[in-house]
């Protein structure tokens, strides 16, 4: 960098950092693309393996290539028994987002092209990574019950095959459906920081592996994917409470968040978010449930009414609102809300990685390396008198 930009302690908001191919978002119109097709035409549309053909190959895939593409990731729906055995030495009360980011270098020991970092080799570990990460997080299920990993069931969808190995029972259409469409919604959200966080691992040229595990290191903070979790929390912290809409009040005047509200990028309504506030709606009626969204949407107009009254107008909520929702009404237990994200997220990781990796939307991708202004003690040039042990106070 030639001259010196400033941008500190803004997060590095509204900074273009890189290219990229993949996806697009128009914060304000709240629109969002994957490689120029809308959100809203993918999740009505499309099936997650045809989405995330879409981020790694560039393109919508015809039917010979998306059966070829779903007959890889059932070949690669197989984890090394040393996984199992690890993770049965865990104890049963481990976060299941520590346990899948402990799972990711334990993939990689087994992966016959780790280090062959052509686009080609990266593409197959995608691939695989794509099949094997929602195989951890239902192994991992399994295990901390006293029960053993399933194998996957080749007769059913990628989607399918994860709920059946998750909950050992053939799930119906209709969840099967909801959860796919909760993936496609997930799979891919530009440079977020869990992306951010893969993209600048590997751009050291560490492996596609290493920039997973940081990825999914980020993706489980509260203000990332782990606002989902955190969102469910307060809705079953609030299922007894007579007066939520002063307790969201209450919140607000204390300075504290809503979780599920609030978007560093989207200044009116999340395109997810409309769909998962109608899926939920939908399960809410459908499953008896009404008391949960009931809740839900007190939460949501009141925060609205008090965000308009602040003038933050912008503040609506988010993809995680929802779906914490549509999680817990397909009976999915809150601590594995974050780790279903990451199964879909995987896909966007792996398309960012390889983007980075190739340079192909770049001119010239390089090392990430910011600096920091200096803050701390300083005794000039020459540094603070260095004082042997015995001689200090
Ligand atoms: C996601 C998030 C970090 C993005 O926020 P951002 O654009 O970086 O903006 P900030 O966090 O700096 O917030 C800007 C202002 O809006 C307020 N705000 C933002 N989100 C809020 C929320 N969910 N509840 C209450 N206030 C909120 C902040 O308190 C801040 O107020 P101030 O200017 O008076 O200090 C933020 O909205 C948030 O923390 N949301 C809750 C966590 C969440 O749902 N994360 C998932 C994101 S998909």
């Amino acid at each position: 960098m030639k001259e010196p930009v400033n941008v500190k302690n803004i997060g590095l908001r509204g900074v273009t950092v890189a290219d990229t191919k993949v996806s697009f978002i128009e914060g304000n119109k709240g629109v969002l693309v994957y490689r120029g097709y809308r959100i809203e035409d993918l999740a009505q549309n499309g099936t997650f393996p045809e989405i995330a053909y879409l981020l790694l190959y560039e393109t919508l895939p015809n039917n010979n290539q998306l059966a070829d593409f779903n007959k890889q990731l059932q070949e690669a729906s197989i984890l090394p028994a040393y996984i199992f055995g690890a993770f049965k030495n865990y104890p049963a009360g481990a976060s299941p987002m520590d346990v899948l980011q402990t799972g990711i270098p334990l993939l990689a020991m087994i992966d016959p092209e780790l280090n062959n970092d052509t686009k080609e080799a990266n593409l197959r570990k995608a691939v695989r990574l794509i099949a094997r990460l929602p195989m951890l997080v239902a192994a991992w299920h399994r295990i901390r019950q006293g029960l053993e990993p399933l194998p996957a069931d080749h007769s059913l969808s990628h989607t399918a095959n994860f709920l059946w190995q998750l909950n050992g029972e053939k799930p119906s259409k209709k969840m099967t459906d909801i959860l796919d469409t909760c993936l496609v919604l997930h799979a891919d959200h530009t440079f977020n920081a869990s992306t951010f966080s893969c993209r600048q691992v590997v751009s050291t040229r560490a492996h596609m592996y290493a920039g997973v595990t940081a990825g999914i290191a980020a993706l489980s903070g509260s203000l990332h994917g782990g606002a989902n979790a955190k969102v469910m929390k307060m809705f079953l912290s609030l299922e007894e409470e007579k007066d939520v809409a002063g307790w969201v009040r209450e919140q607000l005047e204390k300075g504290e968040k809503i979780m599920g509200m609030g978007h560093a990028v989207y200044k009116t309504m999340d395109p997810r978010a409309i769909f998962l506030k109608e899926m939920a709606l939908n399960l809410g009626k459908e499953t008896g449930q009404e008391k949960l969204i009931k809740l839900s949407l007190e939460i949501e107009q009141t925060a609205l009414a008090e965000f308009e009254k602040r003038g933050k107008t912008e503040i609506k909520p988010n993809v995680d609102f929802y779906s914490a929702s549509v999680y817990h009404l397909l009976g999915i237990p809150l601590d594995l809300m974050t780790p279903i994200f990451a199964i879909s997220r995987i896909a966007g990781w792996t398309a960012h990685i390889i983007e980075e990796k190739t340079g192909e939307a770049q001119v010239k991708p390089a090392l990430y390396r910011p600096k920091a202004e200096y803050v701390g003690q300083y005794c000039g040039l020459m540094g603070c008198k260095f004082d042997p042990l015995e001689k200090r106070k």
